[in-house]
């Protein structure tokens, strides 16, 4: 289906000028000088000839067929133009004009009739509001972009069309090749998740770099980029991740989630390597395209200079990479060739003497050491280092061997010569070690995200009835929030334990329900509106007799009207006294893009506070919700810290796993915070002592 946009038989650039200065001239030039073989057609309504081309008033004037249109006409004409494309049977537009959405109000509305033709005629449209095309394969330049890229094994998208000029420029200048380059514009109708399904499985492109802004279809982004992932490395950027789509929350997981954290989560899951900086994505991109996949994370450093070595291997440790143990063999080779007062344990340091045939040793030697998985090779130019010398012998090591190595020559001036060299070998170089290693890392996480099972989410036996009958019963009431009759409902729907409950309206029905349940018990304000208690002081514990309840209860009206007088106020709660156990938060936040946010946490009222939160996009694995344990400071809180008992993590990991299925079985649902659920030791399970829900 977008076949016409890398290998058409025939382009017409519509807006073709004979104008240097206009960008209907650079296009076409472009075209031209391109190397393309297909058939090339200029359209002006003047007629004529530009730079050599035949132009034809209109499209419909072309005599042979068109299957790909470049419009790079006023955006008052563009749409005219699509109509013509559409009856000519063009099958891709790309369109470089811009004034559409980009520009609000009536912009959205010519965009809307753009697509509405499209549609009509059964064509595909990049753009509008685009740099276009370039794929070095066929090869096709169909932007107004300075020059042609060198053919490489990159494929790039990129939601900014200035970005990618300057990636374009970079890249001339720096000799990086690409495949597919390709400016998405407004993505009206082709986006990210068409082009990675089209670059899935592509020969030519052995990574995918993306740089995005929005995503269009999160879920269909996500299924996707896992399945194109496991085959290709997608490297990221993801930018503007400030909360644009923030909106007011009241639920704890509202207020730390957010959009910058689903985008992390749904990378994450989906296997892509998010970049931070254009630096990185290409870093990453590089160290992905130019090395062989590593298969474990025990990383070898060797140096010529100490200070370098030690600072490699802080980052590998903060990267939580491991500096490997050597076999006994390759240390005994080591020390037996290393002149005194080199190190040949990890990090091998081969003195700041070394010539090229000592670093040809080394690494030849870690390299073969079956505990290493990867290895970075650092130089530094001294007084006696042959540079050039060093990076070729480097080179030649590298391509002896099936295992990852990134060089770092450091310095700018002495070290250039060997950094050409490493280019030219494709031995991805850095200048410090601290990139070094986080490539290493952006490989090693790649690897580690391949070793992970399916995401198979397991269904729970539920009753979704008995939601809906509680949410039915919400919107009745003319509420969005859940109250906590309804909550202890679709708790029990779901099988999360809560613990024995019952309203009481009086202080004399308090009493009552108290003695039938035993004490001691737990009271709390009961009001719809009233959704943070703790904080007002609407919860009172430990409450041993009938006297403790009876004050209980005028305290916690008392309180509730002093907070809130216009709150309808059923009564108090009174609660079965759950044993102290280790309280958590789990919750969920609707991502306006990737849907169903599932929050994990070291729960209570610090929450906000302590920020020992993780997250994931519902629907999730077994593994997923354990991952999702390990991630969380307080892991090992929760494993049981000097000597305490373990809690009971299979409660929690069941916990986050009926709420995911709560969240996928519910879309209306748009917030939901359990807080505190509280574990208690391990084989005796975990009760939700609150649970707040907000519907959409
Ligand atoms: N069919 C064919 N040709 C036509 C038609 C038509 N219906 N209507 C006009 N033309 C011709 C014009 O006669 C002109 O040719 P000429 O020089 O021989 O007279 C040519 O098309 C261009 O028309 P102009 O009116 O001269 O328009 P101009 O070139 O100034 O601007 C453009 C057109 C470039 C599309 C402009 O409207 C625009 O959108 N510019 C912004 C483009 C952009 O930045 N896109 C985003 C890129 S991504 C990034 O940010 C880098």
């Amino acid at each position: 289906m977008l076949e016409p946009f890398y290998c058409p038989t025939s382009v017409a650039v519509v807006g073709a000028s004979q104008d240097e200065t206009k960008l209907g001239h650079a296009v076409l030039k472009n075209l031209l000088e391109c190397g393309y073989e297909g058939k090339i057609y200029a359209i002006n309504p003047r007629g004529g000839e530009i730079l050599g081309v035949q132009a034809y008033p209109s499209v419909q004037a072309v005599p042979g067929e068109v299957e790909l249109a470049v419009i790079v006409v006023p955006e008052r004409f563009v749409a005219p133009v699509l109509e013509e494309c559409g009856r000519k049977g063009v099958e891709g537009v790309v369109v470089i004009t811009s004034g559409f959405r980009e520009v609000g109000g009536e912009g959205l509305k010519k965009e809307k009739e753009l697509v509405d033709i499209i549609q009509r005629y059964n064509m595909r449209m990049l753009g509008p509001n685009c740099l276009g095309v370039i794929d070095t394969i066929c090869p096709l330049n169909t932007s107004f972009a300075r020059g042609m890229p060198e053919r490489g094994e990159l494929a790039i998208m990129s939601q900014s069309g200035a970005l990618l000029m300057a990636i374009h420029d970079w890249a001339i200048g720096e000799g990086i090749g690409f495949s597919r380059f390709v400016s998405l514009g407004n993505k009206a109708d082709i986006d990210e998740t068409d082009l990675l399904k089209l670059w899935d499985d592509d020969p030519c492109s052995t990574v995918i770099v993306a740089y995005l802004e929005g995503i269009t279809d999160g879920p269909e982004f996500m299924k996707i980029a896992q399945h194109v992932s496991s085959e290709t490395p997608i490297v990221a950027i993801k930018a503007g991740t400030s909360d644009a789509g923030a909106r007011a929350v009241s639920s704890h997981t509202g207020t730390l989630a957010g959009s910058e954290r689903a985008y992390e989560a749904a990378f994450k899951q989906a296997g892509i390597t998010r970049a931070d900086s254009v630096e990185e994505l290409f870093q990453y991109a590089l160290a992905f395209a130019q090395t062989p996949p590593i298969t474990g994370d025990r990383i070898a450093v060797v140096s010529n200079a100490g200070g370098a070595a030690i600072m490699a291997t802080d980052a590998l440790d903060r990267a939580n990479l491991h500096l490997a143990s050597f076999q006994r063999e390759t240390i005994e080779l080591l020390q037996g060739e290393l002149p005194p007062g080199s190190n040949a344990l990890n990090p091998v340091d081969v003195r700041g003497d070394a010539d090229a045939e000592r670093y040809r040793f080394a690494l030849d030697a870690v390299l073969r050491d079956e505990n290493v998985d990867g290895v970075i090779a650092i130089l530094i130019p001294q007084a006696v280092t042959k540079v050039d010398e060093t990076a070729q012998i480097i080179a030649d090591v590298v391509h002896q061997h099936d295992k990852p190595v990134l060089a770092c020559f450091m310095g700018k001036n002495l070290a250039q010569i060997g950094v050409k060299v490493l280019r030219e070998a494709e031995i991805p170089n850095y200048s410090y070690p601290e990139p070094a290693v986080d490539s290493m890392r952006a490989l090693v996480e790649r690897w580690r995200w391949l070793q992970k099972p399916p995401r198979t989410a397991e269904p729970f036996d539920v009753d979704r009835d008995q939601v809906r009958k509680a949410f039915a019963a919400v919107r009745a009431d003319g509420r969005l929030k859940v109250g906590d009759a309804e909550s202890r409902e679709i708790m029990e729907a779901y099988g999360i334990t809560m613990p024995q409950s019952q309203l009481a309206r009086d202080p004399d029905e308090a009493v009552a329900v108290a003695e039938e349940m035993g004490y001691p018990v737990v009271m709390k304000i009961a009001s719809p509106d009233i959704l943070h208690k703790t904080d007002i002081g609407g919860v009172k514990l430990n409450l041993m007799n009938a006297t403790d309840v009876r004050d209980a209860f005028d305290l916690l009206m008392y309180r509730a009207r002093r907070y809130m007088p216009q709150a309808n106020i059923w009564g108090a709660l009174v609660q079965e006294m759950v044993p102290q156990g280790k309280e958590v938060i789990i919750g969920m936040n609707r991502d306006p893009q990737f849907g169903p946010l599932l929050l994990l946490g070291l729960g209570g009222i610090y929450v906000e506070v302590l920020k020992d939160v993780s997250f994931r996009i519902a629907p999730i694995a077994r593994w997923e919700a354990e991952e999702m344990i390990n991630e969380l400071r307080s892991a090992t809180l929760l494993r049981g810290h000097r000597g305490e008992q373990p809690s009971d993590l299979k409660a929690v990991v069941d916990c986050v796993l009926r709420v995911s299925q709560l969240a996928v079985d519910f879309p209306e649902i748009v917030e939901l915070d359990i807080n505190p659920l509280m574990v208690q030791e391990e084989g005796r399970g975990a009760v939700a002592l609150d649970m707040r829900m907000v519907l959409s």
